[in-house]
């Protein structure tokens, strides 16, 4: 009798999420999980496809997100699905939304503000947060870090300074009881004002429970330009104190003066990496973007803005119009617009490109979904690495390109089971054309879906059939 499954994929091009080379073959889920790989010519499926032309990857996993509210009911993934996104790794740059055990100030400090609006800082404990994702499932997984950002506002009234020894203590019984939660580690965003003040001696002590918990530290270092050799060594001493892995978020080098440096950094990171566990992510595009900043201005050739509270309907416009339509000087231009969000340019392509091609470099998109007029890394990070990066410029091949965003995050983040294409892994997939994927998103017209990816499925479940979501949501809160 021939063998039967729920979905069987057939004729694919297999890439496993490895590293190794590609294969012809056919995939059989059974329930969540990836029930064979090979030949399977007799076999049925209550729902087959022809995959003959396309490429059967792992589920992406987006290393770096601000997704906390988008996992919420309500939320909406098209940005991450429509790329083959099947996982999403959340609470970056010392942002979380969980947890919160006080009314939170108004406005919103700045920049908690890019993750929620001030109504959404409901989660008192970070296992109440945990309990709606359990209850109200999004359509695709995720793995959640608790930020030290949030811990500040969370416990201090005044930000500007270090945190007194009670305060770090509360920090850090938080940081234990989210980690209990589910929390797969801790992430810092030293460069913003809350956690600006903050000695790194404060942060190793509000780490201190990753120990216990195997948890990771993720961390939007204090500086990416002039300083940043000593943010470098700030995080490794923060992974050798405690002896836990450390993640530097979306590396990269801005100022021009600064540009080219990716080579003594990376030559740092490749030569810690004997001794410690350094992992690194990175998106693919020459802007950066977050919430408008002066500093940040100074060091960008153009800065465009995403949103204004102070000024909305300025969204969308270069900062050197919005000077010329006011008619004030810049610092009274950006005064005017704040709060407010922008997308600056100010890297190399050099830059962009070395760390990228960096073997231990994960693709994590930094995408952020609140934006009005977000930087188009949301929509586009994915389908820009496989096909402008690796197909177009050749910058390395299809199998690294794919290990970077799957098997490589997988073991980083601890998610077991996941980024593989194997027998009994989970069934998170993505059926892609190879020659026509392609991020359309660009800076004028940001929220665009990626062109080339076909279907997707996440613990089984189809979520994506080319152009739109299933309605399932299948996705699991991932723990480790
Ligand atoms: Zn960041
Ligand atoms: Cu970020």
């Amino acid at each position: 009798m021939a063998q039967s499954f729920d979905v069987l994929i057939r004729g694919a091009t297999v890439v496993d999420g490895t590293g190794a080379p590609r294969f012809a073959g056919d995939v059989a889920i059974q329930g969540d999980r990836i029930a064979r790989v090979g030949s399977l010519d007799g076999a049925r499926a209550k729902h087959e496809y022809d995959a003959r032309g396309l490429v059967l990857a792992p589920g992406f996993i987006d290393a770096h997100t601000h997704d906390d509210s988008v996992m919420l009911p309500g939320g909406d993934v098209t940005p991450k699905v429509s790329q083959g996104v099947t996982t999403v790794i959340g609470g970056n740059c010392g942002c979380s939304i969980a947890p919160m055990p006080r009314a939170i100030p108004n406005p919103v400090p700045p920049p908690l503000d890019l993750i929620a609006a001030r109504g959404g800082w409901i989660y008192r404990r970070f296992s109440d947060y945990v309990r709606v994702l359990e209850a109200t499932p999004p359509a695709i997984n995720c793995a959640m870090l608790v930020g030290h950002n949030t811990l500040r506002v969370a416990v201090m009234a005044k930000l500007q300074r270090p945190a007194s020894e009670k305060e770090v203590r509360l920090m850090r019984d938080l940081a234990d009881q989210s980690l209990e939660a589910g929390a797969i580690g801790v992430s810092t965003g030293l460069a913003y004002a809350p956690g600006r003040c903050a000695p790194i001696e404060e942060v190793i002590e509000v780490c201190e429970p990753l120990r216990d918990h195997h948890g990771l530290y993720c961390t939007h270092m204090r500086n990416e330009g002039d300083d940043i050799v000593d943010s470098l060594e700030e995080t490794f001493r923060v992974g050798a104190s405690l002896g836990i892995p450390v993640n530097i978020s979306h590396h990269k080098l801005i100022g021009v003066h600064n540009h080219g440096r990716s080579k003594e950094t990376l030559g740092l990171i490749a030569d810690r990496m004997t001794s410690q566990a350094v992992y690194l992510d990175c998106y693919p595009y020459t802007a950066s973007s977050t919430v408008l900043l002066p500093e940040r201005v100074e060091t960008a050739s153009r800065t465009l803005i995403t949103w204004s509270k102070g000024a909305p309907r300025y969204a969308g416009w270069d900062l050197a119009d919005i000077v010329a339509d006011m008619g004030v000087t810049r610092d009274g231009a950006i005064a005017r617009l704040q709060p407010a969000g922008a997308v600056y340019h100010n890297m190399s392509d050099e830059d962009v490109e070395r760390i990228l091609a960096f073997d231990a470099t994960m693709v994590g998109s930094d995408g952020l979904p609140n934006d009005e007029r977000p930087h188009p890394r949301l929509w586009g990070t994915f389908a820009r690495v496989l096909g402008h990066y690796s197909r177009d410029l050749g910058l390395f091949p299809l199998e690294k390109a794919i290990h970077k965003m799957t098997g490589l995050t997988a073991g980083n983040f601890g998610l077991i089971d996941r980024g593989v294409i194997r027998e009994d892994a989970f069934a998170d997939l993505t059926l892609f054309d190879a020659g026509g994927v392609a991020e359309t998103a660009t800076y004028t017209n940001p929220s665009q879906r990626a062109a080339g990816v076909c279907k997707v499925w996440v613990n089984g479940d189809l979520v994506w059939d080319g152009d739109r979501l299933s309605g399932a949501h299948p996705g699991r809160f991932l723990t480790h």
